[in-house]
């Protein structure tokens, strides 16, 4: 691999938050980088600060919040330290798609799925009508795995199940093919096999398209089963980074030995993937 297969390069990100009790740091510089093609995962106990970097890259923080960084570029793209409101607009969606852990969050419970798919081109495509739009929609929906695609296309949010309405999600972020994904704990909350089904959904869109992804999940297993490279955070800080395998096999980090410590079977299901 080259550096010219680099999607994002991220350099000494850093975000504070004002608070009614004073200043919080929950991201503390850290670098990202993701490679064409690769399934970067983060992870680390809750509160050390994954969510923060994602949002602050994709500047979804509040007004509370002051991101900095050397370096946040998309490539070839943009570079997103210099990018204005707008410009993030076009980025978020057409370049960088976003899951979220939560999908009712993402989806608008009184627009119909149908309108959301057409909200959402209209943004960034002059002249889609609806019936394209209709029709681009349902092979995605189908793409995800959802049988009966119209139904779901007429329905609200509030008719899903949590797996249905993830399927949704993923569909979504990805209908204007953006090369980057973000998926922030994409399956919390939803049953093991369903959880399953999920992670191998979106990393084969991801590997079938030679897309990108940054993973956030607590679950190692995860990591050592979808990601090519590992990033463990602790307290607002990258700890280490690394090569899957080295990271698994080979942990420099106190916290890191303790989390696959923790996890048996991590090395096995490594095994198995590579
Ligand atoms: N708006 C905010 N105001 C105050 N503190 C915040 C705010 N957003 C995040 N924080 C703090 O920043 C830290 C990092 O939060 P963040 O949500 O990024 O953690 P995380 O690693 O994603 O955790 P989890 O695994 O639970 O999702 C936490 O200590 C959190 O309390
Ligand atoms: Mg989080």
């Amino acid at each position: 691999m080259t550096g010219d297969d680099l999607v994002l390069d991220v350099r000494n990100l850093a975000v504070t938050i004002d608070t009614p009790d004073g200043v919080v740091h929950p991201v503390k510089g850290i670098d990202l980088s993701v490679r064409r093609g690769e399934i970067v995962g983060i992870m680390g106990e809750s509160g050390c600060g994954k969510s923060t970097t994602i949002k602050g890259i994709l500047r979804l923080l509040g007004s509370n919040s002051h991101v900095t960084a050397d370096r946040i570029e998309l490539v070839g793209r943009a570079d997103l330290t210099r990018a204005g409101k707008r410009e993030m607009q076009r980025i978020r969606g057409r370049h960088i798609g976003f899951v979220a852990q939560n999908p009712f969050g993402s989806l608008n419970p009184i627009y119909s799925i149908e309108r959301q798919f057409y909200e959402l081109q209209k943004a960034h495509r002059t002249g889609v009508g609806k019936k394209e739009s209709r029709r681009i929609a349902l092979e995605m929906l189908a793409g995800v795995g959802i049988v009966g695609p119209e139904r779901v296309l007429d329905g609200y949010a509030h008719q899903l199940s949590g797996g249905m309405a993830q399927r949704v999600v993923i569909a979504l972020a990805t209908t204007l093919g953006p090369g980057l994904l973000f998926a922030d704990e994409p399956t919390t909350g939803l049953d093991a096999t369903v959880q399953a089904q999920i992670l191998d959904l979106i990393s084969d869109l991801v590997r079938r398209e030679d897309r990108s992804m940054v993973l956030v999940t607590h679950d190692l297993g995860v990591i050592a089963q979808y990601c090519q490279k590992a990033v463990v955070m602790y307290g607002g800080e990258v700890v280490e980074s690394g090569d899957i395998v080295d990271v698994m096999v080979n942990p420099k980090h106190p916290y890191t030995r303790k989390l696959i410590g923790s996890v048996p079977k991590a090395g096995e299901k490594l095994s198995v993937t590579r």
